[in-house]
């Protein structure tokens, strides 16, 4: 079989090398992306006067009926054909004949699959940022109807402070809001053309770049066309903000399992993101949350796959960035799962309030109410925290907590305590009186709530 580029060449190629070489396993994932990228091509020919309008419109054409063809999966890809675009130009002159081999006019493959992959990743950045506002919508949702639910909050994973179960939820909406804004930024150096750039130095032919550009939905083109073909910040941006997500999501994967073990019992999930054991009847399993967890590892490696592999390139294009496009495709495939299985798990699962309830009315997450009280009262924080301590002390070894401590227990360990404590430690009380900014008191909490509103109403 003749090669697209054989002329120079004596001797065929082996098949196995050829297998080695070609990216077309994976590369017919930017088949759309490559017919795309080509229409715009050809019509910027003709409007340049490069093609006339009859090889234009027989190359669109054509591209028009592989487009189809891709789209019912009808096109039968070879390896000899080694990637996306020389398949696709050689069933392009399958099907219109040798005026299908004037679409490469002006352009190399090094520009061409830098286009691919930037219309690849514009694209898909926006549907994740769309899965993360859906994501936002279900911690909102769930918010809003646990204002008041109170869950021990924790440092060390020991009992800190007694929290609003919603504070504790959009803390997650805050970190995915600035995942958003990762995303949304990169977009800006994201949209830009690098097709004209050629293989590596430009064209001869008098392309119009700009024109291109604009039809492909681009801002702008690449100032140097050196950087253009191989320019791959673009994924490593994507890439290290998907890292970031997945460390979030990660960390959410976490608490889920945690809440949902027997231990916790906090939130229940439902029955469509949890699995059964083959062996033991009782169990029901958060294996979605674990595989989100257990998948953060694949999307760190592909960022730093690709940050080695473009180490220490020489430009412009070197063979070594075929290498760019598996993970590239890995990521977003797993991203995308991982939220929107996130978004289901919480809008579904059920928050065992009266568990929290109880929790919260039973450990000493209420001990830095007291201290604050004494402090309040005159006495220096530090002697406070001791005379709290000793309480604490007194209280584990009579098995009972501070709200069970009677007043003359009180009043022997500070003078300064009075009736009014019992309500201070009330877990009520406790979080509703965490008022300041950003805090978990309840009003906090419901503006906070607006805040998330608004941040979502505004993209
Ligand atoms: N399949 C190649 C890749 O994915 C396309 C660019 C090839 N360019 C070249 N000069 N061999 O990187």
């Amino acid at each position: 079989m003749t090669k697209l580029w054989g002329g120079r060449f004596t001797k065929s190629a082996e098949e196995w090398v050829d297998a080695f070489g070609a990216s077309i396993p994976f590369d017919k994932e930017l088949v759309e992306e490559d017919i795309e990228g080509s229409l715009a091509h050809v019509k910027m020919l003709a409007a340049c006067n490069i093609l006339t309008n009859d090889e234009a419109s027989t190359i669109k054409t054509g591209l028009e009926t592989l487009l189809e063809k891709a789209k019912k999966d009808e096109l039968d890809y070879s390896i000899q054909n080694e990637d996306i675009h020389l398949n696709l130009e050689k069933f392009l002159t399958d099907e219109i004949g040798p005026v299908g081999g004037k679409l490469h006019t002006g352009r190399s493959r090094n520009d061409q699959i830098a286009t691919d992959m930037h219309l690849y990743l514009k694209k898909h950045t926006e549907e994740i940022m769309d899965a993360i506002k859906q994501m936002q919508q279900a911690l909102l949702h769930q918010a809003e109807q646990h204002i008041e639910t109170i869950i021990p909050g924790y440092t060390h994973l020991q009992r800190a402070q007694p929290i609003s179960f919603a504070h504790h939820l959009l803390a997650y909406f805050w970190m995915l809001e600035r995942d958003y804004g990762r995303l949304q930024d990169s977009l800006k150096r994201m949209n830009v053309s690098p097709l004209g750039a050629g293989a590596l130095a430009g064209t001869t032919f008098p392309i119009d770049r700009h024109y291109s550009a604009e039809l492909l939905g681009f801002d702008s083109i690449y100032e140097n066309s050196l950087d253009a073909v191989s320019d791959r910040d673009f994924i490593l941006e994507f890439m290290s903000a998907s890292s970031m997500i997945m460390m979030h999501l990660s960390r959410l994967s976490e608490e889920m399992i945690l809440w949902s073990s027997q231990e916790f019992n906090f939130v229940e999930l439902d029955d469509t993101f949890a699995t059964g054991s083959s062996i033991m009847p009782q169990k029901k399993n958060p294996d979605m949350a674990e595989l989100v967890r257990g998948k953060t590892g694949r999307v760190y490696g592909n960022f730093v796959s690709l940050l080695t592999l473009l180490k220490g390139l020489p430009l412009a294009y070197n063979k070594d960035m075929q290498e760019d496009k598996e993970g590239m495709f890995d990521t977003v495939t797993t991203v995308k799962g991982s939220i929107k299985i996130f978004t289901g798990m919480i809008e579904t699962m059920t928050v065992n309030t009266d568990v929290m309830a109880k929790e919260t009315h039973s450990d000493f997450s209420n001990a830095t109410e007291l201290a604050d009280y004494l402090a309040s009262k005159g006495l220096p924080f530090r002697e406070a925290h001791e005379v709290v301590g000793k309480l604490v002390l007194t209280c584990i070894e009579r098995g009972i907590y501070l709200l069970d401590l009677p007043m003359t227990d009180y009043k022997q360990a500070s003078s300064l305590f009075e009736e009014d404590i019992y309500d201070v430690l009330k877990p009520s009380t406790v979080v509703a009186r965490r008022n300041s900014a950003g805090g978990t008191g309840f009003e906090q909490v419901r503006k906070a709530i607006e805040s998330g509103k608004t941040a979502l109403q505004q993209k």
